[in-house]
């Protein structure tokens, strides 16, 4: 028999009005695929006044979030207004009212996630967030549903939109980090807090759920080694151009002999490799199965209409599973909470990498002897050593080294050892080099 299911929404901005216009443009497929019906019931938004890009009438709005998650007829609550303080309080009333969930929060759910899921679990209600990672990719999907028959191995992704569009952008001659910002944010890809994006805030928020789904493992924010896109410099993407790689902002986690890695940070990819083409707003993770191998999954990674596509997605599913037996419900996470794995997530030093390192040296007798013996003192095998004339100091040279793989731990010794001769003469930049196979 045909329902009607009431929603109720938290925030019309970018991805609320996404989220609107899907459901009054596709109304009729979208109905036709569940068999209910699905009616607005109340938005809250902070200013009554703002014009809206899309068509309110006959929607209420209210400036009173606690009316969405207290409204008797509301079954699924929507929350597409971000931050981590009142949107947490707002959510656990709604679980607590019994309202199902959906969400593109990733900040909420990596940072306030554990809290979350459990009293759901209590409450018996549904949380959702397909579009809390990768925008318009059905990532969770793929996860907790497509690859279940997997032991994950790893997954490395791009899986913030703006970084990518950053660094895809600053890799044209002339291109300015400030108006490259502004544009991503005009174009609604940017966090209400930009460093979010470009300190890789965002990203760790992302790579926190996707380690919880793929291991089964407790959300653990705090656990993930993070480093953003703001101290790539043109130098270093001109250096990587000429050595045949890109720079990516990549999101890795893997299974490591003793519990998990679980890191973002800037990495030169091989520009043949599928995912150093991935340009732009797009987003891709690959996911390596045990018995599936290598995947990889494309598409846009941030904006209104894809972002809102997964949202909507995630309400279609909350209705089918209301109207299924609860017990043939996939649990949220894709795993049983009370069957957590508890190995430890590794420290950053703990990783092997190949690494790209640059600084600017003294152009003088002796100083290449000086710093490959440093390498050689700490058993590092350089893989490649190259040195160019230095135009903004004539007497100091940039050195550009590529490492063969070697532990973390030994090449931050190298670094300290280099950094103290004098005939270094810059800080040294380094960036890890992808290993992707
Ligand atoms: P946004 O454009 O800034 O919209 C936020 C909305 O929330 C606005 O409508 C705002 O009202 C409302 N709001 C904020 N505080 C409120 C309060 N105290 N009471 C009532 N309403 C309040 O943000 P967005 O880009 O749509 O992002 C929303 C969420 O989706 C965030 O968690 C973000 O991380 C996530 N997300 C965004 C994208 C993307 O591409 N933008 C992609 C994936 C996930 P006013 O309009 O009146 O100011
Ligand atoms: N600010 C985020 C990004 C939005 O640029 O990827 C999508 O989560």
């Amino acid at each position: 028999m045909m329902k009607t299911f009431k929603i109720g929404l938290l925030g019309l901005g970018t991805v609320g009005g996404g989220t609107v216009r899907i459901l009054q443009e596709t109304r009729d497929e979208i109905e036709r695929r569940i068999g209910h019906r699905i009616e607005i019931e109340l938005i809250a938004v902070r200013d009554l006044q703002r014009a809206r890009l899309v068509d309110t009438d006959g929607i209420h709005l209210t400036d009173d979030p606690f009316a969405v998650v207290n409204h008797p007829d509301i079954d699924i609550v929507v929350e597409l207004m971000g931050g981590t303080t009142l949107a947490k309080e707002l959510l656990l009333r709604a679980i607590e009212n019994g309202k199902q969930i959906v969400t593109a929060n990733k900040a909420l759910l990596a940072e306030q996630g554990n809290v979350l899921f459990a009293l759901a679990e209590k409450n018996q209600v549904n949380i959702r967030y397909e579009a809390a990672v990768a925008g318009g990719i059905p990532i969770i999907k793929v996860l907790r549903e497509g690859l279940a028959a997997n032991q994950i191995e790893w997954l490395a992704g791009i899986i913030n939109g703006t970084g990518n569009y950053i660094l895809t952008e600053m890799a044209k001659p002339e291109a300015d980090f400030a108006q490259v910002l502004k544009t991503a944010q005009a174009l609604g890809y940017a966090e209400a807090d930009p460093t979010f994006d470009v300190e890789g805030i965002d990203a760790a928020h992302k790579l926190t759920i996707l380690a919880s789904i793929a291991f089964g493992i407790e959300l653990q924010f705090d656990k993930v080694y993070t480093e953003g896109i703001t101290r790539v410099t043109a130098e270093d993407m001109e250096f990587a151009r000429l050595f045949d790689y890109k720079i990516k902002h990549l999101g890795f986690a893997g299974r490591t002999s003793d519990g998990f890695s679980l890191r973002v940070h800037p990495a030169l990819v091989k520009k043949e490799v599928l995912i150093a083409n991935v340009d732009g707003v797009m987003n891709a993770v690959m996911v390596k199965g045990n018995h599936v191998g290598p995947t990889m999954y494309y598409g846009p990674g941030a904006g209104a209409g894809p972002t809102a596509s997964s949202v909507v997605a995630d309400i279609i599913d909350v209705i089918r599973a209301a109207t299924q037996e609860p017990t043939e419900r996939v649990p949220a996470l894709g795993f049983q909470a009370n069957r957590l794995t508890q190995a430890p997530v590794e420290p950053i030093d703990a990783i092997e990498s190949a690494y790209y390192l640059r600084c600017y040296v003294q152009d003088h007798a002796g100083v290449l002897a000086q710093i490959s013996g440093a390498f050689a003192d700490l058993g590092i095998n350089i893989e490649q050593l190259h040195q160019v004339p230095n135009a903004e100091k004539p007497q100091d040279a940039t050195l550009v080294i590529f490492t063969e793989k070697v532990s973390e731990r030994k090449i931050n010794q190298a670094l300290v050892a280099l950094q103290a001769l004098t005939a270094v003469d810059s800080m040294i930049q380094r960036i890890r080099i992808a290993d992707l196979g």
